[in-house]
């Protein structure tokens, strides 16, 4: 089975706003068919909202919404061909997870065996075949919000929305419930938006990667672009760990610019052109350590974690404290170690706020 309805998403300028409240500014999104793509952020951005206006749950002040290249800014969601998996999965407690999957169906006016039929395949998909006499009570956590999968794409829906569907969810399974919703998506080729406040949870499932700050967004792209090429100081900090060092840019010159750090010149990659103050991003397993008789940024180790495959160490520097991540796990250097921090500045990168 695959999702031959899979459809694109597109806002032009989609503003949303509560009484006073801007809960969106000027949105453009564009989402491929057959593709899943995050909107991440912290509480409160706008994610829940883009969400509803795409589900028809909401309507927007301005701006146009086409969904499969229709235009559909006034549908209601009821005319909508979308599925969206909430944050609680919300199953009908007295209904077997059978007839949970088949609700939708069943509302559709589809006839009950085929209602049904149905609702055994979108079980399978899920991994969960033989369940369906069971009831929700009857399920743990994680088997629940696979039966809320279920019942989302039974329905063939042209877009699957989903909002914090693991948060109810302890660690460990929400780890293996974003693979399995991962692999499902991939394998019917289902268009999906995905909504998460955790970076790691969207780095490990998304095509591509939307993130949203204060009712707009602040950049996107793929994880590895996200975290490789972060436009400003606050994606920098929040996808992934860097070290964030005070620097001064003297000058650029098309996508680099001449920094000053720690009374050393460098090049290093950076899009913009503003000079004076910034940030330059140091991830940690690009910065490697030496003995401190070689050249490079002076400090003492003040903690080394040893963790099998790589060691852990916190350095104390003159550009501040600097978390490093090393492979070379033979000879490691022990707290109170003088060493000297390498940095390879084509893997650095000039941020500002
Ligand atoms: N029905 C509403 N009436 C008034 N304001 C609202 C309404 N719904 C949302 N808002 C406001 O719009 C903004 C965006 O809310 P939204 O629910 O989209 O955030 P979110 O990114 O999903 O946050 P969270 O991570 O906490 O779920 C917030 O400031 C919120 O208070
Ligand atoms: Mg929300």
């Amino acid at each position: 089975m695959t999702n031959s309805n899979s459809g694109s998403v597109r806002f032009e300028g989609v503003v949303k706003k509560y009484g006073a409240v801007t809960a969106l500014k000027k949105l453009d999104l564009d989402v491929q068919p057959g593709k899943l793509v995050t909107l991440l952020g912290p509480s409160g951005c706008g994610k829940t909202t883009t969400l509803r206006l795409i589900a028809g749950l909401e309507m927007a002040t301005e701006g146009s919404i086409y969904i499969g290249g229709e235009d559909v800014t006034h549908l209601t969601a009821t005319y909508r061909k979308v599925s969206m998996v909430f944050q609680s999965y919300a199953l009908f407690p007295h209904m077997t997870v059978r007839e949970n999957v088949a609700y939708g169906l069943t509302v559709k006016s589809v006839p009950k065996a085929e209602a049904a039929q149905k609702a055994d395949q979108g079980l399978e998909l899920v991994g969960l075949a033989g369940y369906g006499d069971r009831l929700p009570s009857e399920l743990s956590g994680g088997q629940q919000q696979r039966v809320a999968v279920a019942r989302a794409i039974v329905l063939e829906p042209e877009v699957l929305l989903l909002d914090e569907p693991l948060s109810n969810l302890d660690a460990k399974l929400r780890r293996h419930v974003r693979e399995e919703i991962r692999q499902i998506q991939q394998r019917l080729g289902l268009t999906a938006v995905y909504v998460t406040h955790d970076q790691e949870e969207a780095m490990a499932v998304s095509d591509n990667i939307i993130v949203m700050r204060n009712a707009e967004i602040a950049q996107e792209g793929s994880p590895h672009d996200l975290y490789e090429k972060p436009n400003s100081e606050f994606i920098a900090d929040f996808i992934g760990d860097a070290n964030l060092a005070a620097c001064e840019i003297i000058s650029t010159k098309g996508e680099t610019a001449s920094i000053e750090l720690d009374g050393q010149k460098l090049t290093v990659p950076y899009l913009g052109a503003e000079k004076g103050s910034a940030k330059l991003v140091l991830r940690p397993h690009h910065l490697s350590l030496a003995s401190g008789k070689n050249a490079g940024i002076k400090g003492e180790v003040t903690y080394a974690a040893y963790l099998g495959k790589e060691i852990q160490y916190t350095v104390d520097t003159p550009i501040g404290e600097l978390f490093i991540v090393s492979n070379v796990i033979s000879d490691p250097f022990t707290k109170g170690s003088a060493v000297s921090v390498q940095l390879d500045a084509d893997k650095a990168r000039v941020v500002t706020a």
